[in-house]
Protein backbone atom coordinates (compact mmCIF):
# COMPACT_ATOMS: atom_id res chain seq x y z
CA UNK A 1 0.00 0.00 0.00
CA UNK A 2 1.56 3.39 -0.78
CA UNK A 3 1.14 4.97 2.34
CA UNK A 4 0.67 8.71 3.26
CA UNK A 5 3.66 10.56 4.46
CA UNK A 6 2.84 12.75 7.27
CA UNK A 7 5.31 15.80 8.69
CA UNK A 8 4.92 16.74 12.20
CA UNK A 9 5.12 20.29 13.19
CA UNK A 10 5.08 20.50 16.70
CA UNK A 11 5.28 18.11 19.54
CA UNK A 12 3.35 18.89 22.66
CA UNK A 13 -0.04 17.32 23.93
CA UNK A 14 -1.66 16.75 20.07
CA UNK A 15 1.62 15.88 18.60
CA UNK A 16 1.58 13.18 20.75
CA UNK A 17 -1.80 12.43 20.01
CA UNK A 18 -1.54 12.48 15.85
CA UNK A 19 1.76 9.96 16.69
CA UNK A 20 -0.34 7.37 18.96
CA UNK A 21 -3.15 8.11 15.48
CA UNK A 22 -0.97 7.22 12.70
CA UNK A 23 0.26 3.80 14.25
CA UNK A 24 -3.73 2.84 13.69
CA UNK A 25 -4.25 4.05 10.38
CA UNK A 26 -2.29 1.39 8.32
CA UNK A 27 -2.70 4.29 5.02
CA UNK A 28 -0.68 6.52 6.87
CA UNK A 29 3.01 7.07 8.00
CA UNK A 30 5.09 9.12 10.26
CA UNK A 31 8.38 10.54 8.07
CA UNK A 32 9.43 13.52 10.61
CA UNK A 33 9.17 15.93 13.03
CA UNK A 34 9.38 19.67 13.33
CA UNK A 35 9.94 21.03 16.72
CA UNK A 36 11.38 24.46 18.03
CA UNK A 37 12.85 22.15 21.23
CA UNK A 38 14.24 19.34 18.99
CA UNK A 39 16.06 17.91 21.97
CA UNK A 40 13.34 17.63 24.46
CA UNK A 41 11.35 15.46 21.59
CA UNK A 42 14.22 13.13 20.77
CA UNK A 43 14.59 12.29 24.36
CA UNK A 44 11.11 10.97 24.44
CA UNK A 45 10.42 9.83 20.76
CA UNK A 46 12.89 9.44 18.25
CA UNK A 47 11.28 6.69 15.72
CA UNK A 48 12.17 9.08 12.90
CA UNK A 49 14.43 12.04 12.37
CA UNK A 50 13.51 14.92 14.60
CA UNK A 51 14.88 18.39 13.60
CA UNK A 52 14.82 22.15 14.72
CA UNK A 53 11.98 24.06 13.40
CA UNK A 54 14.72 26.52 11.41
CA UNK A 55 15.30 23.34 9.14
CA UNK A 56 11.93 23.34 7.98
CA UNK A 57 12.24 24.30 4.67
CA UNK A 58 15.11 21.62 3.67
CA UNK A 59 13.66 19.11 5.82
CA UNK A 60 10.60 19.26 3.79
CA UNK A 61 12.83 19.34 0.75
CA UNK A 62 14.65 15.92 1.98
CA UNK A 63 11.92 13.92 3.80
CA UNK A 64 9.41 15.35 0.83
CA UNK A 65 5.91 14.73 3.02
CA UNK A 66 2.35 14.46 1.55
CA UNK A 67 1.12 16.69 3.99
CA UNK A 68 1.98 17.86 7.75
CA UNK A 69 -0.11 18.24 10.29
CA UNK A 70 0.61 21.36 12.55
CA UNK A 71 0.63 21.02 16.47
CA UNK A 72 1.46 24.00 17.70
CA UNK A 73 -0.91 26.03 19.89
CA UNK A 74 -3.42 28.48 18.75
CA UNK A 75 -2.47 30.97 20.67
CA UNK A 76 0.45 32.23 19.56
CA UNK A 77 1.99 29.39 17.05
CA UNK A 78 -0.50 28.78 14.59
CA UNK A 79 -0.85 32.21 13.50
CA UNK A 80 2.62 32.75 12.41
CA UNK A 81 3.10 28.81 11.27
CA UNK A 82 -0.24 28.44 9.57
CA UNK A 83 0.84 30.56 6.87
CA UNK A 84 4.51 29.54 6.73
CA UNK A 85 3.77 25.91 6.18
CA UNK A 86 1.17 26.32 3.79
CA UNK A 87 3.50 27.58 1.68
CA UNK A 88 5.96 24.84 1.79
CA UNK A 89 3.30 21.48 2.01
CA UNK A 90 -0.35 20.87 2.59
CA UNK A 91 -1.18 21.48 6.15
CA UNK A 92 -4.14 20.32 8.41
CA UNK A 93 -4.66 21.85 11.72
CA UNK A 94 -6.39 22.36 14.80
CA UNK A 95 -6.45 26.00 15.66
CA UNK A 96 -9.27 26.67 18.02
CA UNK A 97 -9.43 30.36 18.23
CA UNK A 98 -13.37 30.67 17.31
CA UNK A 99 -13.41 34.40 17.18
CA UNK A 100 -10.23 34.65 14.66
CA UNK A 101 -11.23 31.84 12.67
CA UNK A 102 -11.85 34.64 9.84
CA UNK A 103 -8.29 36.07 9.88
CA UNK A 104 -6.81 32.89 10.49
CA UNK A 105 -8.60 31.13 7.25
CA UNK A 106 -7.86 34.49 5.20
CA UNK A 107 -3.69 34.30 5.84
CA UNK A 108 -3.61 30.74 5.14
CA UNK A 109 -5.82 30.73 2.02
CA UNK A 110 -3.63 33.79 0.98
CA UNK A 111 -0.01 31.78 1.41
CA UNK A 112 -1.80 27.99 -0.21
CA UNK A 113 -3.50 29.18 -3.14
CA UNK A 114 -0.12 30.90 -3.77
CA UNK A 115 1.98 28.15 -3.45
CA UNK A 116 -0.92 25.93 -5.13
CA UNK A 117 -1.52 23.83 -1.81
CA UNK A 118 -4.35 22.73 0.25
CA UNK A 119 -4.65 23.91 4.00
CA UNK A 120 -6.99 22.20 6.22
CA UNK A 121 -7.77 24.65 9.21
CA UNK A 122 -9.68 25.11 12.14
CA UNK A 123 -10.35 21.02 12.90
CA UNK A 124 -10.83 18.42 16.07
CA UNK A 125 -13.68 18.09 17.79
CA UNK A 126 -14.64 21.85 18.53
CA UNK A 127 -14.00 23.25 15.62
CA UNK A 128 -14.44 20.58 13.70
CA UNK A 129 -16.92 18.05 14.33
CA UNK A 130 -19.09 20.29 16.16
CA UNK A 131 -18.65 23.17 13.75
CA UNK A 132 -19.91 20.25 11.15
CA UNK A 133 -23.03 19.16 13.51
CA UNK A 134 -24.19 23.20 13.61
CA UNK A 135 -24.47 23.46 10.20
CA UNK A 136 -26.10 20.62 9.38
CA UNK A 137 -28.97 21.30 11.97
CA UNK A 138 -28.87 24.58 10.80
CA UNK A 139 -29.10 23.57 7.74
CA UNK A 140 -31.89 20.66 8.24
CA UNK A 141 -33.88 22.48 10.78
CA UNK A 142 -33.91 26.29 9.26
CA UNK A 143 -33.61 28.78 12.05
CA UNK A 144 -32.62 26.39 14.66
CA UNK A 145 -30.91 27.47 17.58
CA UNK A 146 -27.49 25.21 18.25
CA UNK A 147 -26.02 25.09 21.76
CA UNK A 148 -22.77 23.27 22.84
CA UNK A 149 -22.45 21.69 26.04
CA UNK A 150 -18.89 20.54 27.77
CA UNK A 151 -18.14 18.51 30.66
CA UNK A 152 -21.31 16.37 31.02
CA UNK A 153 -19.98 13.45 33.57
CA UNK A 154 -19.31 13.41 37.03
CA UNK A 155 -15.89 14.79 36.59
CA UNK A 156 -16.70 17.49 33.89
CA UNK A 157 -14.26 18.11 31.35
CA UNK A 158 -10.61 19.20 31.17
CA UNK A 159 -10.19 22.63 29.90
CA UNK A 160 -6.88 22.94 28.68
CA UNK A 161 -7.42 26.16 28.01
CA UNK A 162 -8.38 27.87 31.75
CA UNK A 163 -5.81 25.44 33.20
CA UNK A 164 -3.19 27.18 30.92
CA UNK A 165 -4.77 30.80 32.63
CA UNK A 166 -4.42 29.44 35.87
CA UNK A 167 -0.54 28.68 35.45
CA UNK A 168 -0.20 32.28 34.71
CA UNK A 169 -1.25 33.78 38.36
CA UNK A 170 1.38 34.57 40.48
CA UNK A 171 1.96 32.43 43.18
CA UNK A 172 0.03 29.31 41.74
CA UNK A 173 2.26 26.50 41.21
CA UNK A 174 0.53 24.09 39.00
CA UNK A 175 -3.77 23.79 38.38
CA UNK A 176 -6.16 22.01 36.03
CA UNK A 177 -9.52 23.34 35.65
CA UNK A 178 -12.50 21.14 34.70
CA UNK A 179 -15.63 22.75 33.43
CA UNK A 180 -19.09 20.82 33.74
CA UNK A 181 -22.12 21.77 31.84
CA UNK A 182 -26.23 22.62 34.18
CA UNK A 183 -27.88 19.61 33.36
CA UNK A 184 -31.17 22.42 33.75
CA UNK A 185 -29.75 24.02 31.34
CA UNK A 186 -29.63 21.14 28.78
CA UNK A 187 -33.00 19.64 30.33
CA UNK A 188 -34.83 23.32 29.41
CA UNK A 189 -33.74 22.87 25.83
CA UNK A 190 -35.29 19.35 25.69
CA UNK A 191 -38.13 20.41 26.75
CA UNK A 192 -38.83 22.51 23.51
CA UNK A 193 -38.36 25.68 25.29
CA UNK A 194 -35.15 27.16 22.99
CA UNK A 195 -33.76 29.65 25.85
CA UNK A 196 -30.91 32.39 25.39
CA UNK A 197 -28.56 31.36 27.93
CA UNK A 198 -25.86 33.27 29.11
CA UNK A 199 -22.60 31.64 29.21
CA UNK A 200 -22.79 31.44 33.14
CA UNK A 201 -26.60 29.84 32.39
CA UNK A 202 -25.01 26.62 30.78
CA UNK A 203 -21.56 25.81 32.61
CA UNK A 204 -19.93 25.85 35.90
CA UNK A 205 -15.93 25.89 36.49
CA UNK A 206 -13.97 23.83 38.86
CA UNK A 207 -10.41 24.85 39.61
CA UNK A 208 -7.67 22.41 41.41
CA UNK A 209 -4.87 24.72 42.41
CA UNK A 210 -1.21 24.14 43.91
CA UNK A 211 0.34 27.04 45.34
CA UNK A 212 3.62 27.91 45.38
CA UNK A 213 5.50 28.38 48.83
CA UNK A 214 4.10 31.58 50.86
CA UNK A 215 1.48 32.20 47.90
CA UNK A 216 -1.37 34.68 48.97
CA UNK A 217 -4.72 32.43 49.02
CA UNK A 218 -6.74 35.02 48.97
CA UNK A 219 -5.25 37.02 46.49
CA UNK A 220 -5.59 34.04 44.01
CA UNK A 221 -9.02 33.51 45.02
CA UNK A 222 -10.09 36.63 44.14
CA UNK A 223 -7.96 37.01 40.50
CA UNK A 224 -9.38 33.45 39.62
CA UNK A 225 -12.92 34.58 40.21
CA UNK A 226 -12.60 38.22 38.39
CA UNK A 227 -10.53 36.99 35.55
CA UNK A 228 -12.70 38.48 32.81
CA UNK A 229 -14.02 35.79 30.05
CA UNK A 230 -12.59 32.76 31.87
CA UNK A 231 -13.87 33.08 35.43
CA UNK A 232 -15.92 35.91 36.03
CA UNK A 233 -19.10 34.42 34.19
CA UNK A 234 -19.42 31.49 36.03
CA UNK A 235 -20.28 30.25 39.19
CA UNK A 236 -16.42 28.92 40.16
CA UNK A 237 -15.14 26.53 42.98
CA UNK A 238 -11.71 26.84 43.31
CA UNK A 239 -9.81 23.41 45.47
CA UNK A 240 -6.06 23.68 47.38
CA UNK A 241 -4.65 20.42 46.56
CA UNK A 242 -0.96 19.34 46.75
CA UNK A 243 1.16 18.60 43.47
CA UNK A 244 0.86 14.64 44.68
CA UNK A 245 -3.22 15.00 44.93
CA UNK A 246 -3.47 17.06 41.57
CA UNK A 247 -1.08 14.06 39.81
CA UNK A 248 -2.42 11.45 41.36
CA UNK A 249 -6.33 12.14 40.97
CA UNK A 250 -7.04 14.57 38.54
CA UNK A 251 -4.62 13.09 36.17
CA UNK A 252 -5.27 12.71 32.02
CA UNK A 253 -7.15 14.84 29.30
CA UNK A 254 -10.78 13.82 29.92
CA UNK A 255 -13.40 16.05 27.81
CA UNK A 256 -16.75 15.23 26.48
CA UNK A 257 -19.13 17.34 24.82
CA UNK A 258 -22.69 17.62 23.18
CA UNK A 259 -24.44 19.45 20.68
CA UNK A 260 -27.97 20.07 20.66
CA UNK A 261 -29.84 22.06 18.00
CA UNK A 262 -33.28 22.55 18.24
CA UNK A 263 -36.14 24.55 16.77
CA UNK A 264 -39.48 23.05 14.42
CA UNK A 265 -40.97 21.84 11.11
CA UNK A 266 -43.95 22.84 9.31
CA UNK A 267 -46.65 24.65 11.47
CA UNK A 268 -44.60 24.40 14.44
CA UNK A 269 -43.28 20.64 15.21
CA UNK A 270 -40.74 20.35 17.48
CA UNK A 271 -37.44 19.28 15.89
CA UNK A 272 -34.23 18.39 17.46
CA UNK A 273 -30.50 17.05 17.07
CA UNK A 274 -28.02 15.84 19.34
CA UNK A 275 -24.06 14.84 18.59
CA UNK A 276 -22.12 13.71 21.72
CA UNK A 277 -18.37 13.27 21.69
CA UNK A 278 -17.09 11.12 24.36
CA UNK A 279 -13.36 11.26 25.05
CA UNK A 280 -10.75 9.73 27.38
CA UNK A 281 -8.37 11.75 26.08
CA UNK A 282 -9.05 14.86 23.99
CA UNK A 283 -5.53 15.24 22.79
CA UNK A 284 -5.52 11.51 21.08
CA UNK A 285 -9.09 12.75 19.82
CA UNK A 286 -8.27 15.51 18.46
CA UNK A 287 -4.98 13.66 16.67
CA UNK A 288 -7.73 11.21 15.29
CA UNK A 289 -9.49 14.08 13.72
CA UNK A 290 -6.29 15.52 12.28
CA UNK A 291 -5.05 12.67 10.78
CA UNK A 292 -8.27 11.66 8.74
CA UNK A 293 -8.48 15.17 7.60
CA UNK A 294 -4.62 14.69 6.65
CA UNK A 295 -6.06 11.98 4.01
CA UNK A 296 -8.84 14.17 2.89
CA UNK A 297 -6.05 17.20 2.48
CA UNK A 298 -4.01 15.16 0.17
CA UNK A 299 -7.07 13.52 -1.89
CA UNK A 300 -8.21 17.26 -2.04
CA UNK A 301 -4.48 18.37 -3.02
CA UNK A 302 -4.70 15.30 -6.19
CA UNK A 303 -7.41 16.42 -7.81
CA UNK A 304 -5.69 19.92 -8.11
CA UNK A 305 -7.91 22.11 -5.26
CA UNK A 306 -6.17 24.54 -3.51
CA UNK A 307 -6.25 26.87 -0.49
CA UNK A 308 -7.58 26.73 2.91
CA UNK A 309 -10.59 24.85 3.46
CA UNK A 310 -12.63 23.73 6.69
CA UNK A 311 -14.53 20.38 7.24
CA UNK A 312 -17.64 22.12 6.04
CA UNK A 313 -15.68 21.96 2.57
CA UNK A 314 -14.73 18.08 2.61
CA UNK A 315 -16.85 15.42 1.20
CA UNK A 316 -17.29 12.95 4.70
CA UNK A 317 -15.81 9.66 2.18
CA UNK A 318 -12.69 11.58 1.63
CA UNK A 319 -11.22 11.51 5.46
CA UNK A 320 -12.35 6.98 5.37
CA UNK A 321 -10.24 4.40 4.28
CA UNK A 322 -13.06 2.54 3.23
CA UNK A 323 -14.29 2.41 -0.13
CA UNK A 324 -17.47 3.30 -1.96
CA UNK A 325 -18.43 -0.64 -2.68
CA UNK A 326 -18.08 -0.91 1.56
CA UNK A 327 -19.64 2.88 2.32
CA UNK A 328 -22.36 1.89 0.10
CA UNK A 329 -23.00 -1.73 1.40
CA UNK A 330 -22.78 -1.29 5.12
CA UNK A 331 -22.06 2.65 5.98
CA UNK A 332 -25.70 4.56 4.43
N1 LIG B 1 -10.04 21.99 17.51
C1 LIG B 1 -10.05 21.24 18.59
O1 LIG B 1 -11.01 20.53 18.90
C2 LIG B 1 -8.84 21.21 19.49
C3 LIG B 1 -8.81 20.28 20.54
C4 LIG B 1 -7.66 20.24 21.36
C5 LIG B 1 -6.60 21.13 21.13
N2 LIG B 1 -6.70 22.03 20.11
C6 LIG B 1 -5.60 22.97 19.84
O2 LIG B 1 -4.36 22.30 19.82
C7 LIG B 1 -3.38 23.19 20.30
C8 LIG B 1 -2.23 22.39 20.85
O3 LIG B 1 -2.63 21.79 22.07
P1 LIG B 1 -1.58 21.01 22.98
O4 LIG B 1 -2.31 20.53 24.18
O5 LIG B 1 -0.83 20.04 22.17
O6 LIG B 1 -0.61 22.19 23.41
P2 LIG B 1 0.83 22.04 24.02
O7 LIG B 1 1.02 20.69 24.65
O8 LIG B 1 1.06 23.25 24.86
O9 LIG B 1 1.78 22.10 22.73
C9 LIG B 1 1.84 23.23 21.90
C10 LIG B 1 3.27 23.40 21.41
O10 LIG B 1 4.08 23.79 22.52
C11 LIG B 1 5.37 23.19 22.41
N3 LIG B 1 5.59 22.39 23.63
C12 LIG B 1 4.78 21.42 24.12
N4 LIG B 1 5.29 20.91 25.26
C13 LIG B 1 6.46 21.58 25.48
C14 LIG B 1 7.46 21.52 26.49
N5 LIG B 1 7.37 20.65 27.51
N6 LIG B 1 8.52 22.35 26.39
C15 LIG B 1 8.63 23.23 25.37
N7 LIG B 1 7.72 23.32 24.37
C16 LIG B 1 6.65 22.51 24.43
C17 LIG B 1 5.34 22.30 21.16
O11 LIG B 1 5.95 23.00 20.07
P3 LIG B 1 7.48 22.71 19.69
O12 LIG B 1 7.63 21.22 19.52
O13 LIG B 1 7.69 23.49 18.45
O14 LIG B 1 8.31 23.20 20.84
C18 LIG B 1 3.87 22.13 20.88
O15 LIG B 1 3.58 21.98 19.51
C19 LIG B 1 -4.08 24.04 21.36
O16 LIG B 1 -3.58 25.35 21.35
C20 LIG B 1 -5.51 24.03 20.94
O17 LIG B 1 -5.81 25.25 20.38
C21 LIG B 1 -7.78 22.07 19.29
Amino acid sequence: MLKTKILLVGYGNVGRGVIKSIANNPDMELVGILSRSPERVKKEFNAVPVRAMTEAEAFISEIRPDVAILCGGSKDDLPKQGPVFAKLVNTVDSFDNHSRIPEYFKSVNDAALAAGHVSVISTGWDPGLFSLQRVLAGAFIPGARAYGFYGLGEKGGLSMGHSDALRTIPGVADARQFTHAVPEAIETIRRGENPVFQPGDMHTRECFVVLKPGADREKIVETIRSMPGYFAPYKTTINFVSQEELDSKYKGFPHDGLVIAAGSTGNGNQAQVEFRCIWGSNPEATGNVLVAHARAAVRLAAEGRKGAMTILDIPPSYFTQLDRDELLKHWM
